[in-house]
């Protein structure tokens, strides 16, 4: 581990990580790659325009985002290549995304002409990528009613104030095993692609992470995203390297006698002597609170149980056996130390959610500190 820095709690990244799975989303569907990372949500929690900036090197075709608002915050932070809003738009931000240059995903008609609108006053083109809802519910136009819209959708993305750059869809199921999802909306897709008969600088892409190493090729192009950060695409997928490993440090250590008591319902009772390890991190830092009695840290070379209720700021570990702990030592509460691992999909598992929403939650109190070391 490098040295830590003053905190009492922070995030090591990893650009290294970051870059090397990134690159193997773009061999799996190469050889033509059009493969856009999604910086969604500060990028996945770790920071978006660090991330931006750590990815630059592999040129992606663009960077996605889910509003107006993430895409504005990389211009403002000086992004001037092709960005992507992904999620459907409220009409109050078209103004704005047709100002600073941001591609958007539509999903009706009517969205449509209001872009086409807004794209005409402003004497700009607007660019755009039609989703096509194929079985994930949320957005997109539905792929069974093509024939209510598909003549006019394809009229109107002919016009002179539209860029028609993208047409894609969004998968359900692809990070499970055998999941009957993605050859049904890969063939749905398809037959919508047949119907609508885009120019063929039209990009088609499908694929998340889990997508990308199913389909390879077929995919189309792919917007990875939890791969990417470290997180498992499938059970059955390739591992990524960890990308984020949250740290706390050490601020008591104490010897406890049988029947001591630990955190909010005292649901930890020390059956022997035991001794336990404060940590300088809590609910308040995204670690999952139902980590408590569950999780584990990696301390002085050991994996440790984490005992009692996690706090708002202070978690416990039971290092009772380990000598040598002392206030001021790091814990590593996800991600790697040294040869020892937990991994961000452990932790989520554990914590009844899934990887996303542990990176997602991580809350700005911890400094994300970002190094060249895997
Ligand atoms: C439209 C779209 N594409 C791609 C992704 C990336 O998915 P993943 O993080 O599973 O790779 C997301 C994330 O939810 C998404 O909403």
């Amino acid at each position: 581990m490098r040295p830590p820095p003053d905190s009492r709690a922070w995030i090591d990244v990893s650009a290294t990580a970051l870059r090397a799975n990134l690159r193997q989303v773009v061999e799996a569907v190469g050889p033509d790659p059009w493969v856009v990372p999604m910086v969604k949500a500060d990028g996945y929690g770790l920071g978006a325009l660090d991330v931006v900036r750590a990815l630059q090197p592999l040129a992606p075709a663009a960077w996605g985002v889910a509003s107006v608002d993430e895409g504005i915050a990389l211009r403002d932070g000086g992004v001037v290549g092709p960005i992507i809003v992904f999620s459907p738009t409220p009409r109050q931000t078209l103004r704005a995304a047709v100002e600073f240059d941001l591609a958007l995903a539509v999903s009706d008609l009517d969205a449509l002409e209001a872009l086409i609108r807004a794209a005409e006053r402003r004497g700009r083109r607007a660019r755009v990528h039609v989703e096509v809802d194929t079985g994930m519910g949320r957005a997109g136009f539905p792929a069974e009613a093509i024939d209510v819209w598909g003549s006019r959708a394809g009229a109107l993305l002919r016009a002179e104030a539209v860029r028609w750059e993208g047409l894609y869809t969004h998968f359900h199921s692809a990070d499970e095993v055998g999941g009957p999802g993605v050859d049904d909306q890969l063939a749905t897709f398809g037959a919508v692609v047949e119907a609508l008969d885009p120019p063929p600088d039209v990009r088609l892409h499908t694929a998340n992470s889990a997508a990308a190493f199913r389909l390879g090729g077929d995919a189309g192009g792919a917007r990875p995203g939890i791969f990417v950060y470290g997180g498992g695409a499938g059970r059955d997928l390739p591992a990524p390297r960890p990308v984020a490993s949250v740290r706390a440090r050490v601020v008591r250590v104490v010897d406890v006698e049988p029947g001591a008591t630990v955190g909010y319902g005292a649901t930890h009772r020390a059956e022997r002597e035991e001794r336990w390890a404060t940590l300088a991190i809590g609910y308040g830092d995204g670690l999952p609170r139902a980590l408590g009695n569950r999780g584990h840290a990696l301390l002085a070379g050991r994996k440790v149980p984490l005992v009692g209720r996690i706090s708002m700021d202070l978690t416990v570990a039971n290092i009772s056996g380990i000598d040598g702990v002392q206030p001021g030592n790091v814990a590593t509460l996800v991600g790697r130390d040294g040869v020892d691992e937990i991994t961000i999909d452990e932790v989520a598992a554990q914590a009844g959610t899934i990887s996303y929403e542990v990176l997602t939650g991580l809350t700005t109190r911890l400094p994300r500190i970002w190094t060249e070391l895997d």
